[in-house]
C-alpha cells in the first residue's frame, strides 16, 4: 500500500517537472511553472524520507532536517539577493552543488555494492560524473566571479585533458572488472575525476563560458539519475533525466547561436588572439549624438526598434526603456524590441529583463523574425549591446565571432549606439558597426542617458 502511494506522488512530482519545464518555455507561464516544479519537488523529498525502507533513528531524522532547513535558507536568501548580472555565477554553484551531492553518493555506496558489477558500473558512473561537474563548476564560477581572470592553459593542454579522460575510464572499467572494494582505488579515482573537472574548465574563456556551465549542468542531470537508477527511485531518475536533455538541449541551442560547434567550445580555446583582434580592429571616427538631438529623430520616427544587450542588463535600465517605449507609442511611433538568442549572458536575459518592466512580450522579436524588419525601420537604438550587432560576424573571416547570426542593425535608414566607451563586449573585439556613416554613438551609462533622453522628449510636448 505504502509503495503504491509513493509510486503515485513519485509519478505526479515527474509530472510537474515536466509540466514546470514547457511553462518555462514562455515568460507569462514562467513563474508558474517553477513554482509548480518546486512543489512536486518538495513533494517528493517528503515522500523519500516518510516512505524509506529500514530503520531511521531519530538522530539521522534530526540531521535530514537540520540539513534541509539550513540548505533552504542559504539557497533562498542567496536567490533572493543576487542581481541580475550575476545569475550564470549563481547557476554555476548551485550546479557545483548537485554535482557534489551526486560524488557523495558514490563514495557513500561504493562499499555496500562491491562485486556486484552492475551498481558499481553505476556509482562510479555517478561519483565521476558528479565530481567533474562540481570541480568544473566551482572554476566556472570563480572565472565568472573574477577570481580567477583568464583563461589558463597548459602546453598541450587538449592532450592532457584528452588522456585524463581516457585514464578515468579505464581506471573506473579496470575497478569494476576486477570487482575491487579497495578504498585506495575509489579515492584515486575519485581525486582524478575533481582535477580533469577543474583542467576541463580552466583553458575555455570568454563567450565559451556560459555553453560550458550549460554543459556541466547536463553533467550533474546524468549523475543524479544514475543515482535515482541505483536507489530505484523513479523521481530522482526523472529529474536526473529531464536536466540531463535539458542542458544538453541548451548547450546546443546556444553553440548553434554563436556558430560554435561544441567541439570547439571544448577544445577551441576561444579568446586566444582575442588581443591581437582588439588591436588590428577597425579604426575611425565616430558620430556622437545628444539626448536633445535623439529625441527629436526619435519624434519625428514612424518606425523604432530597440535592441538590448548585456548592458541594458548592468544598469538596470529595463524600466526607463519601458518608458520610452510609452512615451513614443503615445506620438504613434511603432516601437519593437528585437532578442538575439545570446544577447546578454544566460539564455532569454533580455526576456526575463524587459518581463521585469512589464514590457508586452508581443513586442520582443526573435532574431529570425525582426531581421527584414530593419530595412523599413527609420531609428535602431542599441542599448548596450556589441557583440550581437558586430557585422564582423558576417565579413571577417578572421574574427573569433565569425559565423554568429547577428541582428542586420545596419539595414536601418539610423543606428544609434547606446554604451559607455569604445570598449569592446565580451567577445573583446573592436566594432566597425560604431565607425559606419549611419551609426551615432550615444555615450553614458544606459539608465541615466535614457532618463535623460526621456526628459528630453517630454520637453519636446
Ligand atoms: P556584449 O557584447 O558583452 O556588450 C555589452 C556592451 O554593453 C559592452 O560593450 C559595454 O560597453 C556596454 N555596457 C556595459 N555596461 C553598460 C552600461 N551601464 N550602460 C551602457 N552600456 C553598457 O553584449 P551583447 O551584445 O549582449 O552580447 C552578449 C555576449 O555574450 C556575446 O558575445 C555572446 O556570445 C556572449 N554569450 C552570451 C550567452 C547567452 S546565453 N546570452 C551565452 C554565451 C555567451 P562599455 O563598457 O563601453 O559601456
Amino acid at each position: 500500500m505504502h509503495l503504491d502511494i509513493q509510486h503515485i506522488i513519485y509519478l505526479l512530482s515527474s509530472v510537474t517537472f515536466i509540466l514546470g519545464l514547457k511553462m518555462l518555455s514562455n515568460a507569462k507561464t514562467a513563474k508558474n511553472g517553477n513554482s509548480l516544479a518546486a512543489v512536486g519537488m518538495i513533494a517528493a523529498m517528503i515522500t523519500a524520507i516518510v516512505f524509506h525502507e529500514g530503520a531511521v533513528s531519530p538522530l539521522v531524522y534530526g540531521l535530514i532536517f537540520v540539513a534541509i532547513a539550513v540548505g533552504t535558507v542559504v539557497g533562498w536568501l542567496t536567490a533572493k539577493r543576487v542581481q541580475m548580472t550575476k545569475m550564470p555565477e549563481l547557476v554555476s554553484l548551485f550546479n557545483g552543488m548537485g554535482g557534489a551531492c551526486a560524488a557523495l553518493i558514490g563514495l557513500v555506496e561504493f562499499h555496500h555494492y562491491v562485486g556486484d558489477s552492475m551498481s558499481m558500473s553505476v556509482i562510479l558512473a555517478g561519483m565521476v560524473i558528479g565530481s567533474v561537474s562540481f570541480s568544473g563548476s566551482m572554476i566556472a564560477w570563480a572565472k565568472l566571479n573574477g577570481k580567477i581572470k583568464n583563461a589558463i592553459r597548459f602546453p598541450k593542454y587538449n592532450i592532457l585533458n584528452t588522456i585524463i579522460l581516457i585514464g578515468l575510464f579505464v581506471y573506473a572499467a579496470w575497478m569494476v572488472w576486477t570487482g575491487t572494494g579497495s578504498e585506495m582505488h575509489l579515492y584515486v579515482l575519485f581525486a582524478a575525476a575533481l582535477g580533469y573537472g577543474i583542467l576541463f574548465v580552466l583553458p575555455i574563456g570568454g563567450a565559451d563560458m556560459p555553453v560550458v556551465i550549460s554543459l556541466l549542468n547536463s553533467f550533474t542531470g546524468l549523475a543524479a539519475a544514475f543515482g535515482g537508477f541505483l536507489y530505484g527511485n523513479q523521481v530522482m531518475l526523472t529529474g536526473g533525466i529531464l536536466v540531463g536533455s535539458a542542458g544538453t538541449l541548451l548547450t546546443l541551442v546556444m553553440c548553434k547561436a554563436m556558430n560554435r560547434p561544441l567541439f570547439n567550445v571544448i577544445f577551441g580555446a576561444f579568446g586566444a588572439g582575442t588581443t591581437a583582434a582588439s588591436e588590428a580592429g577597425p579604426q575611425g571616427n565616430v558620430k556622437e549624438v545628444g539626448p536633445s538631438d535623439l529625441a527629436v529623430q526619435l519624434n519625428y520616427s514612424k518606425k523604432v526598434i530597440i535592441v538590448p544587450g548585456y548592458g541594458l542588463a548592468v544598469a538596470q535600465a529595463q524600466h526607463v526603456i519601458k518608458e520610452l517605449e510609452t512615451i513614443l507609442e503615445e506620438r504613434g511611433v511603432e516601437v519593437s524590441y528585437a532578442i538575439h538568442p545570446v544577447a546578454g549572458r544566460m539564455p532569454g536575459h533580455m526576456n526575463v529583463l524587459l518581463a521585469e518592466s512589464n514590457v508586452e512580450y508581443d513586442k520582443l522579436k526573435e532574431m529570425d523574425d525582426i531581421n527584414p524588419e530593419f530595412a523599413q525601420t527609420d531609428v535602431v537604438l542599441v542599448v548596450g549591446a556589441n557583440d550581437v550587432v558586430n557585422p564582423a560576424a558576417k565579413t571577417d573571416p578572421s574574427s573569433p565571432i565569425y559565423g554568429m547570426p547577428i541582428l542586420d542593425v545596419e539595414n536601418a535608414k539610423a543606428c544609434i549606439v547606446n554604451k559607455r566607451s569604445m570598449k569592446p563586449g565580451y567577445a573583446g573585439i573592436e566594432n566597425e558597426l560604431f565607425f559606419r556613416d549611419k551609426t551615432q554613438m550615444l555615450f553614458g551609462d544606459a539608465k541615466k542617458v535614457l532618463s535623460e533622453l526621456v526628459a528630453e522628449l517630454k520637453a519636446l510636448d
